[in-house]
C-alpha cells in the first residue's frame, strides 16, 4: 500500500495521457509560449499498461484518465480497453468533444462514468473561453453520454465576473436532466493569470445559488473532493470542490502521472518523481514510487498560503494544469 507520513493510503491515480489539447482554455493553459511535449516523451501504450499494473500491485483501485485532453490521442481507445482489463475502477475527464467517437469503447471496457469540463451554457462564451466553436458538439455529447446511462459529472470552473452568473442556470439545468454539477474554485497555475479576487467561493457559489433554490446537503465518500447538495425534486446534483477556501487534503487518497511519466504526489507539489526514465533504464520503479509518496506534504503541496486572499499567483511553482491533468 501506498501511505505517506500523515497516514492517508494513496489508492487513486491520475494518469495523464497528453499534454496537448484541442481547446485552448485560458484558465487551464498559458496563451503564449505554450510547448507541447514532443511525442517521444510521452508515455507509450505499453508503458502506460506497465505502470498501471505497478500501481494495481500497489493497492491502487481507481484510475482516472486525463489530459490535456485525452480523447486526442489516436491510441486512446487502445488504453482503454487494456487499462479496462485491470482489476481497478476505470473513469475519465474529458472536454467532451470527440465523446462520439468513444461510446462504443466506453461499452466495451464498461467505463460508466464521464467528468466532462463545461463552463458556461452560452455558445458565445464558450467560444471566448475555450477559443474553439464547440458548444453545441459538447452538449451534444453530453445528452449521448446520459442516453448510454452513463454517469456524467459536468465541471464548471468559476470565475467572478465570468460565470458566476450562470450558476443559477447551471442549477436550473439539473431539474430535468440528471447530471452532476460540480463548480470549482479557480485554482492558481502556471501562466494563468490567477488573482485571488478571481476566487468565486465556496460559501459565494451557496450564497448566490439560496437566491434561486433551497437545496439539502448530501453525504459524500470520504475521499470526495467535492462537497454536494441537491435541490429536492431534481434529477441532478450540485457541488462544490473548494480547493481554496477549504481545502480537503486531510483525507487526499490521490497520485498524478503526468503525460510525460512524471509523479507528482499533490496537484501542487514541486516535486516531481521520473518514473518514465527510470522504466526505460530498467530502475526500480515501485521503490521510486513509495519514496515519492513517502515525501508527500501535508496539504496543497507544502507551497500554498493556506490563506489564497494574500497569495501571489505568480509566485506559485508549478506546471500548468494542461501539464499536470487536475
Ligand atoms: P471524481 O473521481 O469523480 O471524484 O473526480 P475528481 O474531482 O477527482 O476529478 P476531475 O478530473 O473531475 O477534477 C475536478 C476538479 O477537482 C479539477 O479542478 C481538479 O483539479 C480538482 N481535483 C481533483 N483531484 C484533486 C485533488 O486531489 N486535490 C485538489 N485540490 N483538487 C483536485
Ligand atoms: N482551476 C480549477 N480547475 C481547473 N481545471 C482546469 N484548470 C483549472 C484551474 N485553474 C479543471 C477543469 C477540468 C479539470 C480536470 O480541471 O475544469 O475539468
Ligand atoms: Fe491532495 Fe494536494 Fe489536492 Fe490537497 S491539494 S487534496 S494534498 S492533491
Amino acid at each position: 500500500m501506498l501511505i505517506d507520513r500523515y497516514n492517508r493510503v494513496h489508492d487513486y491515480l491520475r494518469l495523464s495521457l497528453t499534454d496537448n489539447c484541442n481547446f485552448r482554455c485560458f484558465y487551464c493553459m498559458p496563451e503564449e509560449d505554450y510547448a507541447f511535449s514532443p511525442r517521444e516523451a510521452l508515455m507509450q501504450a505499453g508503458e502506460i499498461e506497465q505502470i498501471a499494473q505497478t500501481f494495481v500491485r500497489l493497492g491502487v483501485k481507481k484510475i482516472r484518465l486525463t489530459g490535456g485532453e485525452p480523447l486526442i490521442r489516436k491510441d486512446a481507445g487502445v488504453i482503454i480497453r487494456s487499462l479496462s482489463r485491470l482489476p481497478v475502477q476505470l473513469a475519465l475527464t474529458t472536454n467532451g468533444v470527440r465523446l462520439h467517437d468513444f461510446a462504443a469503447t466506453f461499452k466495451e471496457a464498461r467505463l460508466g462514468s464521464v467528468n466532462i469540463s463545461l463552463d458556461t451554457l452560452q455558445a458565445e462564451k464558450f467560444q471566448m473561453i475555450t477559443r474553439r466553436d464547440s458548444f453545441r458538439r459538447v452538449m451534444d455529447n453530453i445528452s449521448l453520454m446520459l442516453d448510454d446511462g452513463v454517469h456524467v459529472k459536468i465541471n464548471v470552473v468559476v470565475m467572478a465576473g465570468l460565470n458566476d452568473n450562470e450558476l443559477l442556470d447551471f442549477v436550473a439545468w439539473t431539474k430535468d436532466t440528471p447530471v452532476h454539477v460540480r463548480f470549482i474554485e479557480f485554482m492558481p497555475f502556471a501562466g494563468n493569470r490567477w488573482t485571488s479576487n478571481k476566487v468565486f467561493t465556496w460559501q459565494q457559489i451557496l450564497e448566490r445559488i439560496s437566491e434561486g433554490y433551497s437545496f439539502l446537503p448530501l453525504k459524500v465518500d470520504a475521499h470526495e473532493t467535492a462537497k454536494a447538495y441537491i435541490v429536492p425534486g431534481h434529477a441532478g446534483t450540485f457541488s462544490v470542490i473548494s480547493t481554496m477556501s477549504a481545502p480537503f487534503c486531510s483525507s487526499c487518497n490521490r497520485i498524478r502521472l503526468t503525460a510525460d511519466g512524471k509523479l507528482k504526489n499533490c496537484l501542487f507539489a514541486r516535486g516531481e518523481t521520473d518514473i518514465l526514465s527510470a522504466l526505460r533504464n530498467g530502475g526500480d520503479i515501485e521503490a521510486l514510487i513509495k519514496q515519492n509518496i513517502a515525501a508527500k506534504a501535508l496539504e496543497l503541496g507544502g507551497q500554498l498560503n493556506k490563506d489564497f486572499e494574500t497569495l501571489n499567483g505568480d509566485e506559485v511553482l508549478n506546471r500548468s494544469m494542461i501539464a499536470i491533468g487536475g
